[in-house]
């Protein structure tokens, strides 16, 4: 189904590649106007030439953990684009700490983009949304937050904060007809999925694939159909919601 989301404008954090990429070219495919933030040029570049679409498509290099930043892409966004109807909080990295060696720094800089990014982009969205009472805003969060791996703290942690955010959220906002979820993929073939084999043992990959139901991990593609459905208005009743995406993995437990 092709025009969902034609006349939104939507925003999305670390849109360059994997995940991110893939969402905004699934909302340009549905009509939307999109507007996106990634640390790295080179891959947001490359998507901008694939998709060929200077009309509907802004990209400004940034950090989300940057006030200013965040400021810089809003602003740019507005001129171009007018107000932001839907945002995608999806930029977010690993983290591979020992709790007794891991400092506050490192704590920090997980935090800072896998939390604390999320609310700090929907607080420069959320006025504009509540004046014009209509809005979504879908948290990339992960099954992290309900189950977890070893060796991969404090990742769960902040990822399970991020959908207690989006209960928040939606609570304070859906007065204003704003709605919040959450989004939680499974393993999906991206850079960091690929970063997580690489640091384990090589039979890992298979070990993994022969606990999906499925017995594949998902494409970017299919996170992304998932993500245009909760901004359009056909889920106009669903908020506070944790979407688990994951091909059932989380329905199995060992055995
Ligand atoms: N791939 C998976 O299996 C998987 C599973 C569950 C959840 N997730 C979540 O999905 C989201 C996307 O992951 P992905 O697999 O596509 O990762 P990815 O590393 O391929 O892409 C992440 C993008 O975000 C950008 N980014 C990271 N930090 C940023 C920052 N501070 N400011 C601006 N941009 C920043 C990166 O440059 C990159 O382009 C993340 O939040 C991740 O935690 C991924």
């Amino acid at each position: 189904m092709a025009g969902r989301l034609r006349n939104e404008h939507i925003l999305v954090t670390g849109g360059g590649r994997g995940i991110g990429a893939a969402i905004v070219e699934k909302c340009i495919l549905e009509g939307a106007e999109v507007s996106f933030i990634d640390l790295e040029e080179e891959e947001a570049k490359s998507l901008l030439k694939k998709l060929d679409q200077d009309k509907k498509l802004l990209f400004v290099k940034g950090n989300v953990c940057s006030v200013e930043d965040l400021k810089r892409l809003c602003d740019s966004a507005r001129e171009k684009f007018g107000s932001i109807t839907g945002l995608v909080n999806n930029a977010g990295r690993n983290s591979y700490a020992d709790p007794v060696t891991m400092t506050e720094q490192q704590w920090e800089d997980v935090f800072d983009v896998d939390l604390k990014a999320a609310w700090l982009t929907a607080r420069e969205v959320l006025p504009d949304m509540i004046t014009n009472k209509r809005g979504s805003i879908v948290n990339i969060a992960s099954v992290h937050a309900n189950m977890t791996y070893p060796s991969m703290f404090p990742y769960a942690a902040a990822k399970s904060g991020l959908v207690g955010l989006t209960r928040s959220m939606a609570l304070e906002v859906g007065v204003h007809q704003v709605r919040v979820n959450a989004l939680s993929p499974g393993y999906t073939e991206t850079f960091l999925v690929k970063e997580f084999f690489e640091r384990n043992d090589p039979s890992l990959r298979e070990k993994v694939l022969d606990v999906h139901p499925m017995h594949r991990m998902a494409e970017p593609s299919e996170i992304a159909n998932c993500v245009a459905f909760l901004l359009s208005t056909e889920a106009s009743f669903v908020t506070g919601a944790n979407w688990i995406v994951d091909g059932g993995l989380t329905s199995r437990f060992a055995g």
